[in-house]
């Protein structure tokens, strides 16, 4: 057992890895003494925050590593292409991870990773958020002690949003799989992670349909502009980037995010400008983008159980809504309370977690799962034991291969066999 507080390096202090750090300084669980940023106010700002020296203050994770094993554990919270190499030398260099989602873009790095891990005995957790809320516990336990019967079916609707999704997946970081990796696995790689968590076991087979449908250059409509800011029919389009960034100034959740994406500044001219110079500022119907709008994925358990998961860029941004079907009773989650129904009594009661006020798994924090997750983190390096960890890169491996089996599933219109071997059910 470890005396001392863990040191904690971050690689990337985006919007991740800023977040996490501050919750570590927040509940003092850990030390942060470095961090490894390309860009120069954000470097700046983390050190500053963080009362790091400069020589403690990189310009990129590969000159972080090449001072050597400065840290117990590292954050990668670098986009989503650059997770597999950190992760390969931070292991090499002994230190335990915290590695952002997806673990990589390819399946072949993903084992690169989970090999150099297991070489080198360090722990990694893959930041698969949605597990550390406190409504994910209670709807695993549930079906888990056996409150609805054995569970036969399961309905997942991840309801994205339409400006989320035109924010990340049509303007912003994953609009391209090229660049990142296709919808289902840089944002439903949570999902189909989390369906395997509550049902304790990884799907055999699955099957997928969906595609880019909506926001492609033949539904511009007439007389839209290339940039919202000069646009003839900006104020009726739903997808209106001043619309959506202006109304973020002043809050401070959403200056944080979405708005802290877009740009720094906070004034309505600096939004203004980024608008008109920058990626957020684009006709929907007019960027680069190619990951799908919509999406269903099928999958079969072994134990014959099946799911239908959708999700959708065209709904409200809002919890993840979950209903399970058991042999003796069913379930109904809507992402912050979780309604059964027994079969026997015909009863129904509802089970309130205790979400954060106003909360649920839409709050920008995931209903204080990004803090649960760095708690986790910390408690786990400090007591040199991964138990405090929800998952280790064998079970993030098993979730994301069902991710890419489901993407070729989509790809070639064909059945893919998922887990030929299924990790054993972990013990709850
Ligand atoms: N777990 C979740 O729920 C969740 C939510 C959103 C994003 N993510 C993932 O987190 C990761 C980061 O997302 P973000 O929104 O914070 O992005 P971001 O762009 O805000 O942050 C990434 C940071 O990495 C920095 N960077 C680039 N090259 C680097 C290098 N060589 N060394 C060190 N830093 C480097 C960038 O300058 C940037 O500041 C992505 O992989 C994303 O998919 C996870």
């Amino acid at each position: 057992m470890q005396e001392t507080v863990p040191a904690i390096a971050v690689a990337g202090a985006g919007l991740r890895g800023r977040a996490y750090a501050a919750r570590i300084r927040a509940t003092g669980a850990g030390r942060i003494v470095a961090v490894a940023e390309p860009d120069p106010v954000r470097r700046a700002r983390f050190a500053a925050e963080h009362g790091l020296p400069p020589k403690r203050a990189f310009p990129g994770w590969r000159e972080m590593a090449a001072a050597g094993r400065l840290a117990d554990g590292v954050i990668i919270a670098t986009q989503d292409a650059e997770h597999a190499e950190p992760a390969i030398r931070f292991a090499g260099l002994g230190c335990h991870i915290l590695l952002e989602k997806p673990m990589a873009t390819s399946e072949a790095d993903a084992l690169r990773i989970v090999d150099a891990v297991e070489r080198a005995g360090v722990m990694l957790a893959v930041c698969h958020v949605l597990r550390y809320t406190a409504y994910t516990r209670a709807l695993r336990a549930l079906i888990a002690d056996g409150r609805i019967g054995a569970p036969v079916g399961v309905q997942h609707l991840e309801p994205v949003g339409w400006w989320h999704h035109a924010h990340s997946y049509v303007r912003g970081n994953w609009r391209r799989s090229d660049e990142s990796g296709p919808m289902l696995m840089t944002k439903s790689c949570h999902d189909v992670d989390w369906l395997i968590h509550v049902m304790g076991e990884v799907p055999a087979r699955v099957s997928s349909f969906g595609r880019l449908s909506h926001f492609r250059p033949e539904n511009r409509p007439p007389g839209a502009g290339a940039r919202c800011v000069d646009c003839a029919v900006e104020a009726r389009c739903p997808y209106s980037a001043p619309r959506l960034y202006l109304s973020c100034l002043g809050d401070p959740a959403r200056e944080a995010w979405p708005l802290g994406a877009v740009t720094d500044e906070r004034t309505e001219a600096g939004v203004l400008r980024a608008l008109r110079e920058g990626p957020y500022g684009r006709c929907v119907y007019a960027c680069d983008n190619d990951v799908v709008d919509h999406q269903v994925v099928n999958m079969e358990f072994p134990s014959g159980a099946t799911c239908v998961f959708t999700m959708t860029a065209f709904s409200p941004a809002a919890p993840r809504q979950t209903r399970v079907f058991g042999t003796s009773g069913c379930l109904e989650g809507d992402g912050v309370r979780i309604t059964v129904r027994d079969f026997v009594t015909g009863g129904t009661e509802i089970v309130d977690p205790g979400a954060a006020p106003g909360g649920g798994a839409f709050d920008g924090r995931h209903d204080h799962a990004d803090d649960a997750l760095a708690d986790a983190f910390t408690a786990a390096l400090a007591g040199g034991d991964p138990a405090p960890l929800s998952s280790g890169p064998r079970e993030s491996l098993a979730s994301h291969r069902v991710v890419w089996a489901a993407e070729r599933a989509r790809l070639n219109g064909t059945v893919v066999e998922a887990a030929p071997q299924s990790p054993a059910r972990k013990a709850r």
